[in-house]
């Protein structure tokens, strides 16, 4: 195994560390995001910015790895670090709604379904990437399984932003 994807290994599970606790702090209120900047809270814009970034970058990502003597290890990254950045965006979107105060708790439906199918791609997308080569563990994961999952969770995001959005601008 190549020294470059040991080094993806451990960027990737520092990142995934690091959105965890980050996540926890704007969930206990130790981060406050929810200062307002224009028309949105902050935490909101961070929401719309990672969502944005999905949004295109996947079909991107899909088209690039398609083309005609494309680099597979470099568009992977991409897809891989990309993502999993402006999911910590939206984790903390995520965070700061769940972390509400009782008074004034949101009521918990879209947002909630599309964090857990997000959080389910991440994870997917992790084990198809750094997949164990060793015949026992192939044995009884299914990496073909798996990429279905991974792929096939895309169409709850982009089916559901679109009512989380409406709902969320108060049109629903
Ligand atoms: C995958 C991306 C997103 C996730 C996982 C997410 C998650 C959530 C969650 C869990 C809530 C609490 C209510 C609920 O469960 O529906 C919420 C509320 C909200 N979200 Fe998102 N969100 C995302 C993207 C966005 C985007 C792009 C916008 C842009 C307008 C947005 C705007 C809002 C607003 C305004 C609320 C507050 C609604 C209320 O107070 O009832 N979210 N979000
Ligand atoms: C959260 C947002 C993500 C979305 C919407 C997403 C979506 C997709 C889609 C639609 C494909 C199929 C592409 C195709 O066959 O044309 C794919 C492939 C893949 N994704 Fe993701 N993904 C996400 C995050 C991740 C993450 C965080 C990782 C790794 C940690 C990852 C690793 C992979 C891998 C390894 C493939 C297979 C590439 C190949 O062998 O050709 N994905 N992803």
């Amino acid at each position: 195994m190549k020294i470059s994807h040991h080094l993806d290994f451990m960027l990737a599970s520092i990142l995934a560390v690091a959105t965890i606790i980050f996540v926890f702090l704007v969930y206990n209120r130790t981060i406050v995001l929810s200062f307002i900047v224009g028309p949105f809270r902050f935490s909101h814009w961070l929401g719309i910015i990672g969502t944005v970034y999905i949004a295109i970058a996947t079909p991107l990502f899909v088209v690039l790895k398609r083309r005609f003597h494309a680099d597979w290890t470099r568009i992977v990254r991409f897809h891989m670090f990309g993502n999993m950045v402006f999911f910590a965006f939206i984790a903390a979107h995520f965070a700061a709604q769940v972390g509400r105060p009782p008074s004034n708790y949101p009521e918990l439906g879209t947002g909630l379904a599309m964090f857990l199918a997000m959080a389910l791609q991440v994870a997917s997308g992790f084990t198809q990437r750094f997949r164990s080569q060793r015949a026992a563990f192939k044995k009884i994961f299914n990496y073909k399984t798996n990429m279905f999952i991974h792929a096939s969770l895309v169409m709850v995001f982009y089916l559901v932003i679109v009512f989380h959005v409406l709902h969320g601008l108060g049109l629903t």
